[in-house]
């Protein structure tokens, strides 16, 4: 199949990408490079164009001609959205709509869509399935949501098909060491935050609130191997016979306190991680993790990796030669 996927270059979407070209589709990528580095696929036919840009996203399509298009490319940190949230609503939710009308244009049938857990905001009982409400916090949170209800009504309009994969949190790298995720200079993601501060790369880790109503006092979150949500996305595809329809959550299904990462962390990698104390941020949920009976059901997608793997996959990564050489912004 042609597929277009924009965020491409980064971390999600590499590993998407890296997968469909492990499966023989014809892909193309869309990424302005703002917080990545240009593709090492030499198959892949690459535009550098922001999605803002409606005139050359719809450009990058019409040439390609994607019968499908997986939509990657955003602004993913919680608190740059609260500071500027003009920045993410033109990113993520005028991009969304730049990338729908390439699609239009393009008469592309099938729509794939990276949304997040954060639309459902502190949700009050775990685990999460897909009709939990909708609540959320954040701007970065408001924009995933209102980008989901644009794919969803342009779609039942249009008569396309379309996926959206609310992950939770996306962590670990390849089992080779040869692909994870950029240190950039918005980097909120605890893992290679942690362990960049184990190595003394980075100031100690914030840790906020040890005051939670959980086993150990720490919040509570779903993480999930970047190498299963890019097989979900693959899967999300479908084939031409079947196109598969509807919103996904994707996570593990399990919960890990901070407590229990950052102990797994320590052991995988015999350092210590220095950890400061903060107090809660605001609109942080105390725990949450997925149900994902519908995308096993639905999309026959289930996890492979454990937190072990995930743990040690990216501990590969950030102290490796590449993993180090990473900082981008
Ligand atoms: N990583 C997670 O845990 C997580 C969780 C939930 C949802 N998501 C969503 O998944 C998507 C991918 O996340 P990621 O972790 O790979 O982030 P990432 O920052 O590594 O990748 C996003 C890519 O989009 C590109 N991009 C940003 N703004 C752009 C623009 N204006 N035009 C074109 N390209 C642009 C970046 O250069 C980057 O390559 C994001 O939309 C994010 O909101 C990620």
């Amino acid at each position: 199949m042609r597929v277009l996927v924009t965020g491409g270059s980064g971390y999600v979407g590499s590993f998407v990408v890296r997968r469909l070209l492990e499966e023989n589709h014809e892909v193309t990528v869309v990424d302005s490079l703002v917080n990545s580095l240009r593709p090492k696929f030499a198959e892949v036919h690459f535009y550098q164009v922001d999605v803002r840009d409606r005139v050359s996203v719809c450009a990058a399509a019409s040439q390609s001609r994607p019968e499908a298009i997986i939509h990657c490319a955003g602004l993913k940190s919680v608190a740059e959205s609260v500071e500027h949230p003009w920045v993410y609503y033109d990113v993520n939710l005028v991009g969304t709509l730049n990338v729908l009308a390439a699609a239009r244009e393009a008469e592309v049938g099938h729509f794939v869509f990276s949304s997040s857990c954060s639309v459902y905001g502190s949700p009050q009982i775990s685990p999460v399935g897909e009709n939990a409400p909708t609540l959320p916090l954040s701007p970065y949170a408001h924009t995933k949501l209102a980008a989901e209800n644009a794919i969803r009504t342009c779609a039942q309009a249009l008569g396309t098909t379309f996926v959206n994969l609310r992950y939770f949190n996306a962590a670990g790298a390849a089992e080779d060491g040869s692909y994870g995720e950029l240190v950039t200079r918005n980097t909120t993601q605890i893992l290679p935050l942690a362990f960049m501060a184990a190595l003394r790369q980075r100031p100690p880790l914030q840790l906020f609130g040890r005051d939670y109503p959980t086993y150990d006092g720490t919040a509570v979150r779903d993480y999930v191997h970047v190498e299963d949500l890019a097989r979900a996305h693959v899967t999300a595809l479908g084939s031409h016979g079947h196109r598969p329809q509807g919103t996904f959550n994707l996570g593990r299904g399990e919960g890990t306190s901070i407590g229990e990462l950052l102990a797994a962390i320590e052991r995988v990698s015999d350092l210590q991680v220095p950890v400061i104390d903060a107090s809660r941020r605001a609109g942080d949920p105390i725990e949450t993790w997925a149900d994902t009976s519908f995308a096993k059901s639905e999309l026959n997608w289930a996890t492979q990796f454990d937190l072990e793997e995930i743990v040690r996959s990216a501990w590969r990564w950030h102290s490796g030669p590449s993993g180090k050489l990473t900082a981008v912004g």
